[in-house]
């Protein structure tokens, strides 16, 4: 069970953006966040959560998507993410974070997974405009944008060699390829 939600909590970035996520369905989310581990257990992380359209396309101009996807801009309209949860660190707690922000991301992430969404972390963020359009104030460092929505894509896991290339690809049938090391290339002993 827990196996098959980490295999397909895959990075997801075309999604049916008609697909609604409300505001419930994200406090859930973060909910999982709450509870998960953080160093000293001093909890400095805070969510910005976003479920309408206006909002949205506030979000979405600042975001970078794919890198390696070099002639993919991102996700065309009508394929963009129906919501955003956004994992600030605040400095008034404690800085620097650390840690905290990917494990948080990827209980959001497994818990989205569960209610048969999908996301994409997003750390290539256009911070200062994102700032500026969201008002966001100075005191919370912009750690990731979680993108979510119903996926609309296909993911594959497929095996990378020792020496192999690490880059993701998409191929012509729009499925998207992504290479993970083998069990016994990354257990040393
Ligand atoms: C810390 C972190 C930052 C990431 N930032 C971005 C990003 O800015 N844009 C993006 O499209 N994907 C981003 N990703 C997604 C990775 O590209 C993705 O995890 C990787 O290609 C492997 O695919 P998988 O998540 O399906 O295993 C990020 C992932 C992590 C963990």
């Amino acid at each position: 069970m827990l196996k098959e939600l980490v295999r397909t909590c895959r990075s997801y970035r075309r999604f049916h953006e008609d697909h609604a996520i409300d505001e419930q369905t994200l406090r859930e989310l973060v909910d999982l966040a709450r509870l998960a581990a953080s160093g000293h257990n001093v909890q400095p992380l805070k969510y910005l959560l976003s479920w309408e359209a206006d909002k949205n396309s506030l979000i979405f101009p600042h975001l970078t998507w794919a890198a390696y996807l070099k002639d993919w801009p991102g996700p065309a309209s009508g394929e963009r993410p129906s919501a955003y949860i956004l994992v600030l660190g605040d400095t008034e707690i404690r800085k620097p974070f650390t840690f905290d922000q990917g494990i948080a991301a990827q209980n959001i992430l497994l818990g989205a997974r569960e209610k048969d969404l999908g996301g994409c972390i997003v750390a290539a963020i256009d911070r200062g405009g994102l700032r500026q359009d969201l008002g966001i104030p100075e005191r919370y460092e912009i750690l990731f944008v979680l993108a979510l929505g119903k996926p609309k894509e296909k993911v594959v896991l497929e095996v990378l060699e020792p020496g192999g290339d690490v880059k993701y690809w998409r191929d012509e049938h729009g499925v998207h390829h992504v290479p993970k090391r083998r069990l016994e290339d990354i257990i040393l002993g």
